[in-house]
This record gives C-alpha cells, structure tokens and sequence, in this order.
C-alpha cells in the first residue's frame, strides 16, 4: 500500500477492537496499541503506547451499548491522539448511537445527535466515517466531512441467496423508504410501505399496509434493531393483511437490547441478516446471518489515505465475509 503525506494508524477502543483489527489486517498493518481502563470509581483512562505524530490515526469506535462508556471512551481516544501530534483524525464509527434524538418529537427535549456532533468536533475530529446513519440530515450538524457509507449492497448480496419465493420488500415506516427502496431495485423485488402513527402517550401503532402483502413472504428492512418492538410490530400487521408465515429481516445495526432476541422468535422472524458494526454473540434462539463491514470500511480507509473519494467505497464494494449462526 502506498501512504500519501501522513503514514496512518489504527486504533481501537473497546467497544468493537474485533472489527478494527480486522479493518487493520485487510491494510496489512497492526493496530496502533494502546491501554483502556476503567477506574472503581467509573471514570474511563486511556493511554496510547505508541507515537502517533505526524499521522492520520482512524480511531474505529461505534458508540453501541454501553453507549455513553463508549461516546466517553472515544472522545478519551481523540484528544489523546490531538495532544500526541497527530496530523489528522479520521474517527470511524460504524454505528452511531443516539442517532434517534435527531430532532425534538416533545417540548423541552435536547437534539441529541446534535449535542454530540458538537462535542466530537470541539475535541478535535477531522473527519467521520459511519455507515447507514439513522438520518441524512445528521451530517449537517457536523462542519466536518462526513462520510455515511451504506452496507445495503453486502447485505442485499447476502440476501439474494437466500430468498423465499414471492417475497416482498418491507419499510416498517416513512423514514426507511429510500433503504427499502435500495434493496428492492437490488433485489428486484416489490416494496411495501407500513404507516407507522405516533398515538397518545409516545406509543406508535401501524395503521395502513401500503402495498399488497397477500400470500408474500416479507423481508424487513430497517436501520437498527435495538429492542425488536419495530420489527414485531410490522410482522403483526403483515400477517393480519394476509402475508405468509415466512418473516425475514435485514438491519444494519443488530444491537439485540433486553429481550430482542425473544420477542423476534416469538413473533415468527426466521432470519434475520445483519452487520457486524457491533459485535454479535450469536442466538442458540435466532438464525442470525452477520456480514462484515470490516472490508467496506478498510476500503474507506485505503481511500481516504491515498486521497481517493471515499463514498464510493460503498458502491464499489460488495466483498464480504459471512458468519451464520443455527
Ligand atoms: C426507528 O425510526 C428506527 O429506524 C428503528 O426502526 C427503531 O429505532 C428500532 O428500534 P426497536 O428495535 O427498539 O423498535
């Protein structure tokens, strides 16, 4: 590999360093070490041990639960590296936690994402690379490069190989149909929309299947899956109008919280395809398909350092590696 101006390092924080060493291994170098630990009293320390002036350092971190340990633990990692010397700091955060809190759905409500954009780059971030961002407009609270790559084309890969006859694409809401939309014309298949309506008390209810989903079998699509209720609730209301039995699911950002995992084989999920943008444990309960990210974005990286664009990493790459689980 031929380095432009500033040799790059690899760092890794706690919350995926699996993902970053494999990031680091596809550039054929090591990661750039360094020592975390959290103190009795709950604080986070973080020592880098080794030099890393004059370089670009990608900092890979997504800020998964633990969400707040880990948002501390890279800003730790960031203004260490800033009072190191380095030249450039590209953080890599393939899952960006409190993505959500894009905008305020109540009075008196903070935008989180927002918060902390500003409190990446007040500590001295260069550049962002993240992968399917909840939203688009995140990267307007950033005066930064923003790089949002997408793992639609890997997942949709994976997907092809494993679909039901007459299967139909679903976007469980309004703000997921550019996505479905993405992996319908790859898959080329029909898409549905769900209606999702915010009811009284915060409480959300589909009230209109747009779309024919008689006798379909339904493939899902969504950003995330944190506690399953989305997912769940869309596979209700598809078999109630009339889709079959068959539900597979495709989510970027498989984070599983509480009793996910439960209320999806409850619910009659059969399969659901994800990324490892964080780490996945695997399901005795679930079949889970993890495709990895960690090609797409070690492209990202070899782009950035040899001043290449970099978004089209996500539409050049759709190498893989796969692990099923069951
Ligand atoms: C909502 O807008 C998101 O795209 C996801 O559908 C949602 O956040 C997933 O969360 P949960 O699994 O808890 O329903």
């Amino acid at each position: 590999m031929q380095f432009a101006v500033h040799e790059p390092a690899i760092l890794a924080g706690t919350a995926n360093a699996a993902l970053a060493a494999a990031i680091a291994d596809r550039l054929g170098l090591g990661l750039s070490p360094c020592r975390i630990e959290r103190f009795p009293d709950g604080e986070i320390g973080v020592q880098l041990l080794a030099p890393v002036r004059h370089k670009t350092v990608f900092v890979v971190q997504p800020t998964s639960p633990p969400v707040n340990d880990h948002l501390i633990e890279l800003l730790a990692l960031i203004d260490a590296c800033r009072r190191s010397a380095a030249a450039r700091i590209v953080v890599v955060v393939p899952y960006f936690g409190y993505a959500r809190a894009d905008k305020r759905h109540r009075r008196r409500e903070p935008i989180t994402a927002r918060m902390v954009a500003e409190i990446l780059e007040a500590v001295g971030i260069d550049q962002l690379v993240t992968l399917d961002l909840h939203t688009p407009q995140i990267e307007g609270f950033f005066h930064v490069p923003v790089d949002s790559l997408t793992a639609v084309p890997v997942l949709s890969a994976a997907i092809q190989e494993r679909l039901p006859e007459r299967t139909v694409v679903v976007s469980p809401d309004s703000g997921r149909v550019r996505m479905a939309t993405e992996y319908a014309h790859r898959l080329r298949l029909p898409l549905i929309v769900l209606h999702k309506q915010r009811q009284r008390g915060g409480e959300t209810a589909i009230t209109h299947v747009v779309g024919e989903a008689c006798d379909r079998a339904c493939l899902i699509i969504d950003d995330m899956i944190a506690t399953g209720g989305t997912i769940v609730e869309s596979a209700h209301a598809l078999r109630d109008a009339g889709a079959r039995p068959e539900i597979l699911v495709a989510a970027t950002h498989g984070l599983f919280v509480e009793t996910a995992v439960t209320k999806l084989v409850e619910a009659g999920v059969r399969l659901v395809f994800t990324t490892d943008t964080v780490p996945q444990a695997g399901s005795d309960q679930l079949s889970l398909e993890v495709v990895s990210v960690a090609p797409l974005l070690a492209s990202a990286v070899q782009r950035f350092v040899a001043n290449e664009s970099i978004s089209r990493a996500s539409s050049s790459s759709t190498a893989c590696s796969r692990r099923t689980d069951r």
